[in-house]
């Protein structure tokens, strides 16, 4: 079966004051693979995600081109990329510890970074207030949370404040959020970092599922075990450069890889 691309980056530079942290960076995303971005720290890698989603806006410092679907998307805003399938979640998990785990979930499906984050909260706030005023609408959005958290094996959890989540729970609840949204091609920014190995690999089942059903996932991690057992292709980054990509087993035998971590260790 031929895979088609969903999601290219065609000679992407980024400068930042003079720093090139992006150098003609052309990657492939074909749909429902998973494909792995390694790369030492500081290699490019969030800045890459960063570009994709327009979290880092083009600007005189950027070149090349972000296609979606075919589509050139180098300056579509993040929450409308989001709504035509397009998003991703942040190295830093971003939750709001005072809202409980299905609160957090409800605004995930109402609200992309980019938009007016309190006129957001303030609409969200009023239907949860008023529970019996919700229309099929949010009624429908509910369900589908708890069938996530279900999913994800955190929906005893749905009414507890996010803030007693653990490390791994906020990941799982970070993936939660992205599912919300339905995306066709799903960023990953250290899905695992900081989670346990059990749960890690609980993460990485649930990826796999989804994939098979029709999601492409974009995943940066630093746990090699996981994104070599996981990914279909993974590129590699060296100080904004891909230096390497192919299959898992490709990428393992290949001494470039290994001297761009070794040399990143020895500096
Ligand atoms: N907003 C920014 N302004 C200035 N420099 C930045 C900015 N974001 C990233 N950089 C620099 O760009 C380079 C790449 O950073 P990036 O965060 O993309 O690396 P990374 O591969 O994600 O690293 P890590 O594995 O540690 O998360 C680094 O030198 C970093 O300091
Ligand atoms: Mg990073």
């Amino acid at each position: 079966m031929i895979k088609i691309a969903v999601l290219e980056t065609q000679n992407v530079n980024k400068n930042f004051s003079g720093l090139q942290a992006l150098k003609n960076v052309s990657v492939t995303l074909k749909k429902q693979q998973i494909i792995g971005l390694i790369g030492p720290n500081g290699s490019g890698k969030s800045t890459l995600f960063n570009l994709i989603t327009n979290v880092i806006s083009q600007d005189e410092e950027t070149t090349g081109n972000i296609l979606f679907e075919g589509k050139i998307i180098n300056d579509q805003k993040m929450h409308l990329l989001a709504r035509e399938g397009l998003v991703r979640t942040f190295q830093v998990t971003q939750i709001f510890p005072k809202l409980t785990v299905l609160e957090n979930m409800l605004i995930a499906s109402q609200f992309h970074p980019g938009e007016n984050l309190k006129k957001v909260l303030v609409d969200v706030f009023r239907k949860l207030l008023h529970k019996s005023t919700w229309e099929e609408e949010e009624l429908t959005f509910a369900k589908k949370a708890m069938e996530i958290l279900d999913f994800l094996e955190i929906s005893h959890l749905a009414k507890e404040k996010a803030e007693v989540l653990s490390g791994g729970q906020r990941k799982l609840l970070a993936l939660g959020r992205a599912l919300m949204t339905s995306g066709k091609v799903i960023l990953l920014d250290e899905p695992v970092a900081g989670v346990n190995p059990v749960l890690s690999n609980r993460i990485f089942e649930k990826i796999d599922q989804l994939r098979k059903e029709s999601t492409t996932f974009f995943i940066v991690e630093h746990n090699m075990d996981v994104i070599m057992e996981s990914s279909d292709h993974v590129f590699v980054l060296s100080k904004g450069e891909i230096i390497a990509d192919g299959s898992p087993k490709e990428i393992q035998e290949n001494p470039n890889v290994l001297d761009a971590y070794l040399g990143d260790e020895g500096e």
